[in-house]
């Protein structure tokens, strides 16, 4: 055997080079049981050093078994978190910092690219658009590979929108619709196709539903994600349950991904242990799979190469770099991203706003008075204790919900740098920067519910029904 790993090895994903060292870390241990001859031995222990050292030079840490190399990890374990560092993963989100998650670390965390001013205003050259308010503020602050999108767009190529919701519940709540919301901005300035996935097999599989009401929620999803204001001629919704077995084309795309993935990497990943059902351990491929031209022939005309962009929050990064790792493996181009971060819980910052904790949340039902008595009861403030310190030295904007909130729905950004400067200099109170966040979001979510009521079984029917769009492929 040789001593030093060869060019083949040179050529490896971070990720495989990390599977390759576990192998042959492995195999030193059985020859070792085996009482293997001494020769036999020292040679496995060689190829395993220089894989370590070739794993420490390509991704610039140390060989850890279990741990796979950092950008690739999920700190959901316990096993890799650091004191006092951010968790964030596909189901939770739980920072110590009143001011939310640390977003530029986890940019240097994940391994993906902050969204900057030169970006912005290259998107803005490219579509003639004013950037929309969450690139304007930082709310979308995240990406991998946004400017080869850019560069396709420039060379009249095209490029499709792929996201995606998981039915855990009848009602959504106004996180859920920031994803959305700028998806359909994106929609309208790049013109592209757009794909919508709900996963209600995830949800079946992660949640303590039936069948048949993970399936039911996918279609009450269906008409708030229509009521955001999507082109029916432009999109296709569609629901795991349904679609997967319809489709060759996804089904062959899950394959694909299924047989380059290992158990160990989605453990690692994901966080997955041996007593996870393996429904749930073979989910990611499925929510790669859409990321593929190749899974929607009746909208691609069967093209395999056609490119793919992402808006999510930051939460569902996970999935996409495992697809990200796959995709040249299996000759899939990469999904581009454009990350969010979150929307917080009324609480604070510390988590996001989360569907199961009613009162952590402004659901998309909510009534005015809801509304309202959610705001004034629950929404942490980061105003003084009296009103006399208050007026003296100020509020916190940076801790407080209210302004959070606004700066993700108030789209004047005069108004809103006003309010900031009032509430920082002690002149606005708690219960008036509240009473301005209320009349911000009761006509808006009452404009949603409007919307909501305008669509039809038929309508819903025709979104989720696999056709050609109004695009030539
Ligand atoms: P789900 O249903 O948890 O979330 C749907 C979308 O909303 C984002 N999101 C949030 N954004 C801002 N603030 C929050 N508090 C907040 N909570 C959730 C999520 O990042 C997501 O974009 N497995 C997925 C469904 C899915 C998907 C996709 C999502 C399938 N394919 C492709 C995005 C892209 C899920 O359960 O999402």
């Amino acid at each position: 055997m040789a001593d030093s790993p060869n060019c083949d090895l040179k050529s490896l994903s971070p990720l495989q080079l990390f599977e390759r060292v576990t192998e042959q870390g492995e195999k030193v241990r059985a020859l070792k049981a085996g009482k293997a001859p001494k020769d036999e031995i020292e040679a496995a222990v060689r190829m395993l050093l220089s894989l370590k050292l070739l794993y420490k030079t390509t991704t610039g840490q140390d060989y850890q078994a279990g741990l796979p190399p950092r950008d690739l990890v999920l700190i959901n374990n316990g096993t890799s978190k650091e004191e006092d560092e951010d968790f964030v993963d596909p189901w939770t989100v739980q920072t110590s910092n009143a001011k939310g998650v640390d977003y530029d670390k986890l940019i240097v965390r994940f391994g993906s690219s902050k969204i900057d001013t030169d970006l912005i205003n290259r998107i803005e050259r490219a579509t003639g658009q004013k950037p929309h308010r969450f690139l304007r503020r930082g709310i979308f602050f995240s990406h991998r590979d946004m400017d080869q999108i850019l560069d396709a767009y420039e060379n009249k190529k095209s490029f499709y929108l792929y996201t995606g919701r998981g039915p855990s519940s009848q009602a959504m709540h106004v996180g859920h619709l920031i994803p959305f919301i700028f998806t359909k901005w994106l929609q309208e300035v790049f013109d592209v196709p757009l794909v919508v996935q709900l996963t209600d097999d995830e949800k079946y599989l992660w949640k303590d539903l039936t069948i048949e009401k993970s399936y039911e929620y996918a279609r009450e999803n269906a008409k708030d994600i229509i009521a955001c204001g999507f082109d029916i001629n432009k999109t296709f919704i569609f629901s795991d349950l349904d679609y997967l077995g319809t489709s060759t084309g996804f089904y062959k795309n899950i394959v694909k991904v299924q047989k380059h993935v290992t158990f160990n990497q989605v453990k690692g990943i994901f966080g997955f242990t041996d007593s996870d059902c393996i429904g749930k351990i073979s989910f990611p491929a499925i929510q790669a799979a859409p990321s593929f031209s190749s899974s929607f022939p009746q909208i691609f005309n069967g093209k395999e190469n056609i490119q793919c962009l992402i808006p999510c929050a930051i939460d569902q990064d996970p999935y996409f770099r495992m697809t990200r790792d796959v995709a040249p493996r299996i000759g899939q181009p990469k999904p581009a991203l454009l990350h969010s971060v979150f929307f917080p819980a009324l609480q604070g910052a510390q988590t996001k706003m989360s569907a199961s904790d009613p009162n952590s949340s402004i659901f998309l039902t909510d009534t005015p008075k809801q509304i309202k008595t959610k705001i004034n009861k629950h929404a942490f403030s980061g105003g003084r204790d009296t009103i006399e310190e208050h007026r003296k030295y100020g509020g916190n904007c940076d801790v407080d919900v209210s302004f959070m909130y606004l700066t993700f729905f108030l789209e004047d950004d005069d108004r809103l740098e006003q309010l900031k400067q009032a509430y920082t200099s002690g002149e606005l109170l708690t219960g008036e920067l509240k009473k301005v966040l209320i009349e911000t979001l009761q006509p808006l979510i009452a404009a949603h519910q409007e919307r909501r009521k305008q669509v039809t079984d038929e309508m819903v029917k025709q979104f989720m029904t696999p056709r050609k769009l109004a695009f030539e492929f």
